[in-house]
């Protein structure tokens, strides 16, 4: 659809740009400061950002930098750019595509930030096979993320947590240090006085409904080495 051409991706196409994202932002073209800078714009890259509110927020807050936000759900992706449209942000484009590919859409440190947020828990053990972040996927990832590049993660369920927890473990015993845990937390939000009143972007969508119900959000931070 010509009003989404370069704002929406979808399946093939988010592979097509592999390693040169950033010259494929509806800004590049214009002369923005950024783009007349010598300097590298930071790419941040959102998996599973369902509707894009965080995204959404992020791009207008900091329009010196890059956003693209995934999602496997057309709905989802089309919502979010319809309100980018609307808010004629120029720095932030979808994906419509499987975060499974995702070393087929980015190349060799083209990602500065890479956010996993309340990915899909899969609690029973029968569908654990599901879960998106294992040993092999920090693997496959890795190369993707600059030096110094951050992967942050969320999630309100502390038996996928622990799961993460050893995905790294697994990880370092195999194939050395690819990433350094730098922040583990398994109650962020303890030390505030009412995270009730937390708004996007801070805490996401699905994290207002978890802080409202009391559930403890768990949050690591992975920097590449
Ligand atoms: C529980 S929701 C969390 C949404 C958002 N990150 C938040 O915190 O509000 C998980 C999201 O991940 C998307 N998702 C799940 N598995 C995916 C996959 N393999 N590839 C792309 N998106 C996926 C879902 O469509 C959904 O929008």
């Amino acid at each position: 659809m010509e009003e989404f051409r370069g704002r929406i991706y979808s399946d093939n196409a988010t592979e097509k740009h592999r390693g040169s994202w950033r010259e494929h932002f509806l800004d590049s073209a214009s002369n923005t400061s950024t783009q007349k800078s010598s300097e590298r714009r930071a790419l941040h890259v959102e998996i599973g950002c369902n509707g894009g509110h965080v995204s959404l927020e992020w791009a207008d807050r900091n329009p010196k930098d890059a956003f693209i936000g995934l999602d496997w759900k057309f709905k989802q992706i089309h919502r979010g750019a319809e309100k980018a449209n609307k808010r004629k942000l120029d720095n932030l484009i979808f994906f419509r595509s499987h975060a499974e590919r995702l070393p087929f859409m980015f190349g060799d440190g083209e990602i500065d930030f890479l956010y996993l947020f309340f990915p899909d828990p899969w609690p029973k053990k029968a569908q654990w096979k599901n879960r998106f972040l294992t040993a092999d996927r920090l693997l496959a990832i890795a190369p993707l993320l600059r030096p110094g590049g951050v992967f942050h993660i969320k999630t309100d369920h502390a038996g996928y947590f622990e799961w993460m927890e050893n995905a790294v473990s697994e990880l370092q015993k195999e194939n050395g240090r690819l990433w350094k845990v730098t922040d583990l937390n398994r109650d962020l939000h303890q030390d505030h006085p009412n995270p009730t009143t937390l708004q996007i972007p801070d805490v996401t969508l699905f994290e207002r409904l978890f802080i409202k119900d009391g559930i403890k959000i768990h949050q690591m931070k992975l920097t590449r080495l």
